[in-house]
């Protein structure tokens, strides 16, 4: 039995590190573990409560929405609305900015948020999961707007993910490593589990959607090529393949054994610069592979360091373990 720190105790020891920090992230984070806690439990019973299937709405970006989104999407927001730790929250199930009820208090901290990510796995009973993205308001700012949301993600405070698999899973970072805590159910606590975790520089596992290789730019197309010609190419050795179709479980395993995961950009549909959103996956998934010794890119462009244009904005997104994702960086430049 673990019988470890509990997540509480290491945010506040990690509160004392974030300049200005006065107790409000602490209890900001713990909001965020009981939404957390609350969507795995509703993903665990599933058809049990009902809250399976398809909604008879679509999302911002045309997408038909789960009952299960709209469920966890209102947990975050009832989770983290009334406590004045937040100005703001925004979301890939809302349009806009979600404004703080005017009957709560306000706070110094902005949210982004993929509520439940790999929605299509749920009613396949596969994992999914939720993640997050942190970030200071603007100073002065009581009201923010989607302008006030738009920053790089080197200016994250902290990003982390819940991953609802065999185990409920929580990572998290605050510019500090990565740490990994597993949901013990009989005691309601995220226990640490998972300290300092480190993605191997390299690896012989890749994930991508080939369903849309035809699509791809040349760059991609070579990258791929020489994995799948293994040991008859260019690379001399084998790969491995795996495709979740949840983002959240792709990372997750990379944080584990290493790895490299690309959405990268396709002509299939052109009005897209590719299916992720940089705000609330790109980012905050971005922010945990570095500080676990990996590189997320384009292939053109660190994405930390990408002004955002929108709340809703998709870019193309290459992860994983620092060789691979150097070596398709690489194959761009050349190309
Ligand atoms: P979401 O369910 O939040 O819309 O995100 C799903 C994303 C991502 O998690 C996953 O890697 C990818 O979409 C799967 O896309 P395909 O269905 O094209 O494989
Ligand atoms: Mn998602
Ligand atoms: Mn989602």
């Amino acid at each position: 039995m673990h019988t470890g720190e509990t997540i509480t105790q290491f945010i506040s020891k990690e509160q004392r590190r974030i300049s200005g920090a006065s107790g409000d992230f602490t209890a900001l984070l713990n909001d965020v573990v009981t939404a957390c806690k609350y969507i795995s439990s509703a993903v665990n019973q599933g058809a049990l409560v009902g809250v399976l299937g398809t909604a008879s709405s679509e999302n911002i970006q045309g997408e038909t929405q789960k009952e299960l989104d709209i469920i966890s999407n209102d947990i975050f927001l009832k989770s983290n609305e009334w406590a004045g730790h937040l100005a703001g929250m925004a979301s890939e199930e809302m349009d806009d900015v979600y404004e703080i009820p005017s009957e709560y208090p306000k706070g110094k901290y902005l949210m982004l948020f993929d509520p439940l990510d790999g929605s299509s796995n749920i009613d396949v009973n596969l994992s999914v999961g939720s993640i997050f993205s942190i970030l200071h308001c603007p100073s002065g700012v009581t009201d923010p707007k989607a302008k006030d949301f738009l920053q790089p993600g080197t200016k994250q405070v902290c990003a982390g993910f819940a991953l609802y698999g065999p185990s409920t899973m929580l990572v998290l970072t605050t510019g500090n490593g990565v740490s990994g805590f597993t949901l013990d159910q009989n005691v309601g606590e995220f226990l640490l589990t998972h300290p300092n975790m480190k993605i191997p520089a390299d690896t012989q596992e890749f994930a991508i959607n080939m369903s849309n290789q035809r699509f791809w730019e040349a760059p991609m197309q070579r990258y791929i090529d020489e994995c799948l010609a293994g040991t008859t190419g260019a690379r001399d050795k084998d790969f491995n393949m795996r495709w979740v179709a949840s983002m959240v479980a792709e990372v997750y395993r990379i944080l584990t054994r290493g790895g490299i995961f690309m959405y990268p950009a396709d002509t299939k549909d052109p009005s897209k610069a590719g299916k992720l959103r940089l705000m609330y996956e790109a980012n905050p998934m971005g922010f945990i592979v570095e500080q676990a010794g990996g590189l997320c890119s384009t292939g053109r462009e660190r994405i930390l360091e990408i002004q955002p244009e929108g709340l809703h904005q998709r870019i193309p997104v290459i992860l994983g373990s620092q060789n691979e994702v150097e070596r398709v960086i690489s194959y761009h430049r050349d190309a």
